[in-house]
C-alpha cells in the first residue's frame, strides 16, 4: 500500500478528461470482450459488494479483513460506506492495478438527505410538494458525494408508508403513491442528470424493493402481507417511475412478499421488475439479506440462498458472503447454469462503464474534498429547503409570525433549543457541529425580542430544578416558545415504536407551562407522526420542523419571523392515538361507514373510544395568509377513452402576507368493479401569490389519471361518475362532476 504523502500527490495529478459516450451497443460488446476473459471466480467476483473495517455499517459487521486480498484477486466489485479519499484512493488503485484484470471497484453509500451539508429528513422535505427544489437538492447532494470518492448513492427511498410506529417513515415520502412517483422521478434526474458519465453526477439505486413500508405492526424487518393487486396499484408505481427516469439499481428489501422473501422471489425481480417495468440495470440485496434467508427459513444454508437468490435474478450480494462462497461451486456441480452468472456479471460491467469507471477508476476521488462541501452556497438553499419543509399545523389569532420591532419578550423552553442533534438519521457525513441551533437562530434574526432560555427538560426526563429554571424564566414573558418531539436516535432504521407519543418528561414540562396562561408557540422536533392531541389543545401554535439539518435554526427563525410564510402540507396523516394506526387519507369507504350526517347510526365502522380521522390530515397545512377556492370548472363533465379535459379552479390570496400555496387536485370514483380510495391524489401545482393576487390553476385530467386496477386486473378506467376535486387539502377542497364512458 502507498505511503500518505505519495498517495496525496498522486490524487493531486488524477487527469479528468471527459468520459466517452457510448452507445448500449458499443459498451456491451466492450463487456462481452471483458468476460471473455474472465474465469468464473474472477465473474462470481463481480457480484460481491463488501463493507471495509471502520466503514459506516448498517447491519451486523462482517470480517473485512480480507477486503485487499480479496480486491487483489478480483473477488469485490464494490464498497460501501467508505470516506477516507486516500483509502479510497489506494483501494480502486489495488483494483486497477494488482488484480489480473484490473476491473474497477464501485463505492456506494448512503447518501440520503446530504453528504456534508444536511437537508431534512425525506419525509419533510416531501411536504414542500416542490419537485424542482428537491431536484436541485438532489444535485447538490450528488456533487458534494461525487468529489468525495462515491459513485452511488443507496437513493431515492419510496417506500409507501401508514405506519408511523415504523422507524423508517422519515426517509420516505408519505402516505401517497402519485406523490412518490413524483419525488423518486426527481431524485433520480437530480442525482443522475441524465448523465452519468458526467464528473457532477452519481448513481442511483432506488429502494427498497418492494413492500418494505408495510412491515407488520410498524416493527422493523417484520412480515410484510400484500397483495399482488395493491403491490402493483399502490407500491410499484414509484419504482417504475424512478426506472422511467433511468434510475441505476435496484434494492430489494428485507422482507417477503407473498410468503417468498424479496431477495429470492423470482416473481418479482424477473417477471414484475424487469419483464414488466423492463428494468435491465443492476439489483442489489440489502444488508446481509441474502444470509438472513436462513432465518425467513426459506434456505437451509447459505450453499441455497445463492442458488436461490441466483436464480430468481439477484445481481449482487451486500455484504454477505454466500455468492464468492457457493456460486462457483454450484456451476462446477452443474446445479446452476453459468448463463446465470454471466447475465449478472454482464449488467455489473455495463454499470461501471456506464458511469465511466473503466475510463477513469478515479472520476471520483478528489484531493481536499472539504473544500468543495458545505459553503455559502449550499447553506442557503439547505435554509429554503428546510423553510420549504415545515409545516404549520396551527396558529389561533394570527399569534405568529413574530414581530421582529417588538419589544416582547419571549423564553425558549426545550430540549431542541440549544441542539444540534438535529440532522436526522441517514445524514450521511454530515456533522452535527455544522447545525445551526434555533437558539442561535433566533439570536441572529436581529429582533428587538428580548430573548431568554432554558432547556426545562430533556427528552426523555425531566427535574425539579430544570422545571423550576423554566417556569421561573417564563413567568414574566410575553410568550413561550416551547421545542417537543422525538430525539433523532429515537427514528431511522430499526427504531420502531409501539406508541407515537411525546415523552412523558416533555407533557409535564408543557402541562406546567400551560399553567402560566402565556401563549406556547410548539416547535416539534420529530422523524414520523407523533401523537398530538394534547399539545393540539393547549398550544396556541405548533409548527412541524422535523429535523431540519444544517440550517435548521435559521430556517426556524426565518418562519417565526415571517421572513417567508410556512407552505408545507402533510406527506401523511397524524393520527390521533397509536389506537387508529393505520390512518389514511386514501382509505376505503367500507359497507358500514362513518356517516357526518348520522353519526349516532349504530353498527358502523367507527371507535368507542375515538374518532375515526386523523388529527391532522394529509395535504394540510396553515399558512400566514389565506388563500380561498372558487369557481372549479371542467371544459366538459364527459370524457371517453383516449380523451383528456381539463380542471380548473380560482385560488385569491385573501389574507395579510404573500405566500405560496399547494394546490391539490383529487378524485374519487363513485363506483368501480374494485373497491377504490375515498380520495385520491392526481395533481398539485405550488403557486405564489401576492396579496389580493388570485391566479387560476388548471390541471389536465387524462385517461390514466382514471384508471385503477380493475376486477380482471386491467389498469383501466370504467363506465363511471368520478367526483373531481381542487383544494389546499385531502378535506378541503371544491367539487364537480366528470363522467367517464369507456
Ligand atoms: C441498510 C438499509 C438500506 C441501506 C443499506 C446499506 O440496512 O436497509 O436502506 O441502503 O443497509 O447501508
Amino acid at each position: 500500500m502507498t505511503k500518505i504523502n505519495e498517495l496525496e500527490k498522486e490524487i493531486r495529478n488524477i487527469k479528468r478528461d471527459p468520459i466517452p459516450k457510448r452507445t448500449d451497443e458499443e459498451i456491451y460488446k466492450l463487456v462481452g470482450e471483458l468476460i471473455s476473459k474472465m474465469t468464473l471466480e474472477e465473474k462470481v467476483g463481480q457480484m460481491y459488494q463488501s463493507s471495509f473495517e471502520g466503514a459506516a455499517i448498517t447491519g451486523p459487521e462482517f470480517d473485512s479483513s480480507k477486503v485487499v486480498d480479496y480486491i487483489k484477486k478480483g473477488r469485490i466489485s464494490s464498497l460501501i460506506g467508505l470516506s477516507d479519499i486516500n483509502q479510497i484512493y489506494n483501494l480502486q488503485k489495488t483494483a486497477v492495478e494488482e488484480s489480473r484484470l484490473g476491473i474497477p471497484i464501485i463505492f456506494a453509500h448512503d447518501i440520503i438527505h446530504g453528504y456534508k451539508t444536511s437537508f431534512p429528513v425525506n419525509l419533510a422535505m416531501s411536504c414542500s410538494f416542490d419537485m424542482q427544489m428537491i431536484e436541485d437538492m438532489a444535485k447538490t447532494l450528488a456533487f458534494e458525494s461525487s468529489r468525495s470518492g462515491v459513485n452511488l448513492t443507496f437513493s431515492p427511498m419510496v417506500d409507501l408508508v401508514q405506519d408511523p410506529r415504523w422507524g423508517r417513515v422519515m426517509e420516505s415520502y408519505g402516505e401517497d403513491t402519485y406523490l412518490g412517483c413524483k419525488i423518486a422521478e426527481a431524485y433520480v434526474k437530480g442525482l443522475q442528470q441524465d448523465d452519468l458519465e458526467s464528473y457532477e453526477s452519481i448513481a442511483a439505486c432506488v429502494k427498497h424493493y418492494i413492500g418494505y413500508g408495510k412491515s407488520e405492526a410498524g416493527r422493523d424487518y417484520n412480515t410484510v402481507e400484500l397483495s399482488d393487486r395493491t403491490m402493483r396499484q399502490s407500491y410499484l408505481p414509484q419504482f417504475k417511475a424512478a426506472v422511467d427516469a433511468g434510475v441505476a439499481m435496484v434494492m430489494t428489501s428485507f422482507n417477503s412478499f407473498d410468503s417468498i422473501p424479496v431477495t429470492h422471489n423470482k416473481y418479482l425481480i424477473r417477471d414484475v421488475l424487469r419483464n414488466d417495468l423492463g428494468f435491465d440495470g443492476v439489483v442489489i440485496s440489502d444488508y446481509t439479506s441474502t444470509n438472513e434467508l436462513i432465518y425467513h427459513k426459506t434456505c437451509r444454508d447459505e450453499k441455497e440462498v445463492a442458488k436461490k437468490c441466483i436464480v430468481a435474478g439477484l445481481d449482487i450480494e451486500m455484504v454477505g458472503e454466500c455468492y464468492s462462497d457457493y456460486l462457483a461451486e454450484l456451476v462446477n456441480e452443474g446445479r446452476i447454469n453459468s448463463e446465470l452468472i454471466d447475465e449478472a456479471v454482464k449488467r455489473v460491467l455495463y454499470f461501471k462503464y456506464k458511469i465511466g469507471l473503466f475510463d477513469n477508476p478515479y472520476k471520483n476521488i478528489y484531493s481536499n474534498s472539504e473544500k468543495y462541501w458545505l459553503n455559502d452556497k449550499t447553506r442557503e438553499k439547505a435554509r429554503d429547503v428546510s423553510r420549504k419543509s415545515i409545516v404549520m399545523l396551527k396558529n389561533d389569532n394570527s399569534i405568529l409570525p413574530l414581530n421582529r420591532e417588538s419589544k416582547e419578550s419571549v423564553a425558549l423552553i426545550g430540549p431542541f433549543v440549544d441542539s444540534k442533534e438535529v440532522l436526522g438519521p441517514w445524514s450521511g457525513f454530515a456533522e452535527e457541529r455544522d447545525c445551526v441551533t434555533v437558539l442561535e437562530g433566533m439570536n441572529c434574526q436581529n429582533s428587538n425580542l428580548s430573548i431568554k432560555y432554558a432547556k426545562g427538560c430533556e427528552v426523555t426526563t425531566i427535574s425539579q430544578e430544570s422545571l423550576d429554571e423554566a417556569i421561573k424564566i417564563s413567568e414574566n414573558v410575553d410568550k413561550i416558545i416551547l421545542t417537543l418531539g422525538e430525539h433523532q436516535v429515537m427514528s431511522g432504521e430499526a427504531k420502531s415504536r409501539t406508541s407515537i407519543s411525546i415523552p412523558d418528561a416533555q407533557i409535564q414540562l408543557l402541562e406546567e407551562l400551560s399553567q402560566l396562561n402565556k401563549p406556547i408557540i410548539v416547535l416539534l422536533f420529530n422523524g414520523r407522526p407523533l401523537e398530538l392531541n394534547y399539545v393540539s389543545e393547549v398550544a396556541s401554535a405548533i409548527l412541524e420542523t422535523w429535523y431540519l439539518g444544517t440550517e435548521n435554526g435559521n430556517a426556524i427563525a426565518d418562519i417565526l419571523f415571517g421572513v417567508e410564510s410556512p407552505s408545507a402540507k402533510l406527506t401523511m396523516s397524524f393520527p390521533r392515538n397509536t389506537g387508529q394506526i393505520p390512518v389514511y387519507y386514501n382509505s376505503f369507504q367500507t359497507g358500514r361507514p362513518f356517516l357526518a350526517n348520522d353519526p349516532d347510526l349504530a353498527y358502523r365502522s367507527t371507535y368507542i373510544d375515538s374518532a375515526n380521522d386523523p388529527l391532522y390530515k394529509f395535504g394540510f397545512g396553515l399558512s400566514y395568509t389565506e388563500f380561498e377556492y372558487s369557481n372549479i370548472k371542467i371544459s366538459k363533465n364527459e370524457m371517453s377513452k383516449g380523451e383528456e379535459v381539463l380542471v380548473s379552479a380560482l385560488v385569491r390570496n385573501v389574507g395579510n402576507y404573500c405566500g405560496e400555496e399547494i394546490v391539490q387536485l383529487y378524485i374519487e370514483a363513485t363506483c368501480f368493479s374494485v373497491i377504490r380510495p375515498i380520495n385520491e391524489l392526481k395533481g398539485f401545482k405550488k403557486i405564489f401569490l401576492e396579496k389580493g393576487e388570485s391566479q387560476k390553476v388548471t390541471f389536465t385530467l387524462r385517461e390514466s389519471d382514471l384508471a385503477y386496477y380493475n376486477c380482471d386486473m386491467e389498469y383501466t378506467p370504467e363506465n363511471t361518475l368520478f367526483k373531481i376535486r381542487i383544494g389546499g387539502s385531502s378535506v378541503s377542497y371544491l367539487e364537480t362532476d366528470l363522467k367517464f364512458n369507456i
